[in-house]
């Protein structure tokens, strides 16, 4: 076995201008065994020492076995093993340490911590003596003035923290919204205390607050108010009614709503009913009419009326005519209707003179009458009562139907011996105009004595059930 000690070489600092001073490393020992691992620990205590204080001067310089590092700007351990040749000679090989080497045999174990590889520890320069107090530094007049740690990036304090220059020293704080955690800042979670009326997002540093559908953040960024959709544009297509959080549409009267909930489309009255209009129902945008025939006037909203143009002054009648109304219409008749041998004794009254021979087989008068009726009228249906107008004691009348009544639709009903009822027998449909002659034969009791006198009834039939 064979060992050797080895002189290491001295660097000099970045200032210095000394020559080299070649020092002894304090190890040169052949060691065997668990002496061995005495001897390292001692090695090690050896190299971590501070620098040599009996040597104070003006520069930076390192110990032995370490060099000056101007990118660091630390002192940095030399690898002997690789800048000294053959540092181990024979069997021996040769193990780096802090501020030094080793020469073991091949066989040792060797324990790697001290194999010098990972960080090596920070070495202290050696310093000017500062004549000033920590944290500060003597400017070019002598005068301590304070050093900016957080300038001159001499703090330690960690990426996620802020670094505030203090006097003498510097402080190491956390930005608003982050709290420290062990060594680090960590963001606090500001919606596990702050109060949001609806939603919480937290953010690097800060949270925001956010509000469901139909709302919207109030001035103080945290309540959410309800938003007005109806003055926002909501697409309402006729009327909006905001509500909270929300809105609704809603339609004029006679429209509804879409099932999109937005628009509106005309509700056909007219297809509900059948009877909304006795007559005519017409559609109209949101809203429907009744129409009337002509000759009706609407009544009310739903209901036609016969108009009255003989009342109203709305018929084409001459002087020498009388009007007659009827459902739908009207009729000028020539106001004198007696034809020979019947004269005209008033208005609507034609008489046979009994001296006129022509006379004799007929009815002694003919009295004009005018009646309307509507069509569909359910029966049987009275619908005119005759009634005699002279009265013998003793007399006795009889009713008929004396002409117009080819089809039955009519018959009479006797009341007493002075009045009959005129009755509809059968349902009829208009226009249509029956002229009926209705005879009343007037006799004593002796049958000694025989009047008949006719009373000649238009009937118009009007065109509708109203
Ligand atoms: C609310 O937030 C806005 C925008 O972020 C800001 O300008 C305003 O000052 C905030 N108001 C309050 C009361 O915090
Ligand atoms: C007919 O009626 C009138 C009046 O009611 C009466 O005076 C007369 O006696 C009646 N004649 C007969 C035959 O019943």
């Amino acid at each position: 076995m064979h060992c050797r000690s080895q002189s290491s070489r001295r660097s000099r600092g970045p200032r210095g201008r000394r020559g080299p001073n070649p020092r002894m490393l304090p190890f040169a020992s052949c060691l065997p065994g668990s002496l061995l691992l005495w001897a390292l620990l001692l090695l090690l205590l050896g190299a971590a020492s501070p620098q040599d204080s009996e040597e104070p001067d003006s520069y930076t310089e390192c110990t032995d076995g370490y060099e000056w590092d101007p990118d660091s700007q630390h002192c940095r351990d030399v690898n002997e093993c690789l800048t000294i040749p053959e540092a181990c000679k024979g069997e021996m090989k040769c193990i780096n340490h802090y501020g030094g080497y080793l020469c073991l045999p091949r066989s040792a174990a060797v324990i790697n911590d001290l194999h010098g590889e990972g960080p090596p520890p920070p070495v202290p320069p050696v310093q000017h003596p500062n004549p000033c107090p920590p944290g500060y530094e003597p400017d070019e007049q002598e005068s301590c003035v304070d050093v900016d740690e957080c300038a001159q990036a001499l703090h330690d304090c960690r990426p996620s923290q802020q670094c505030h220059n203090l006097p003498g020293s510097y402080q190491c704080t956390c930005p608003d919204g982050y709290r420290k955690i062990g060594p680090e800042c960590v963001d606090i979670d500001e919606c596990r205390y702050r109060y949001c009326q609806h939603r919480c997002v937290n953010l690097p540093g800060s949270f925001r607050c956010q509000c469901e559908p139909g709302f919207q953040l109030g001035p103080n960024n945290r309540s959410c108010v309800d938003v007005n959709e109806c003055d926002m544009g909501a697409p309402c297509e006729q009327r909006c009614f905001n509500s909270y959080g929300t809105f609704l549409c809603r339609c004029h009267q006679g429209y509804e709503l879409h099932r999109d909930g937005f628009s509106c489309s005309d509700i056909d009255e007219c297809s509900y009913s059948s009877y909304l209009c006795q007559y005519r129902c017409v559609n109209e945008p949101g809203r429907f009419s009744c129409h009337c025939p002509q000759g009706y006037q609407l009544l009310a909203t739903r209901l036609c009326q016969d108009i009255d143009e003989c009342e109203s002054g709305a018929h084409q009648c001459s002087e020498a005519q009388t009007c007659v109304n009827f459902y739908g219409g009207y009729r000028c008749v020539d106001t004198n209707r007696c034809v020979e041998p019947y004269v005209q004794v008033s208005d609507n009254r034609c008489l046979c003179p009994a001296s006129n021979p022509l006379c004799r087989e007929q009815p002694s008068s003919i009295v004009h009458r005018y009646m309307t009726i509507t069509s569909e009228r359910s029966v049987p249906a009275d619908v005119f009562q005759i009634q005699a107008t002279s009265v013998y004691p003793g007399a006795y009348n009889a009713f008929q139907i004396r002409a117009g009544n080819s089809q039955g639709d009519f018959y009479i009903r006797q009341i007493n011996n002075v009045s009959a009822m005129l009755v509809l027998a059968r349902p009829v449909t208009g226009p249509r105009e029956y002229v009926l002659d209705l005879e009343m034969v007037t006799m004593n009791s002796l049958m000694s004595y025989r009047a008949s006198s006719v009373l000649r009834l238009t009937v118009f039939v009007g065109a509708y059930t109203f």
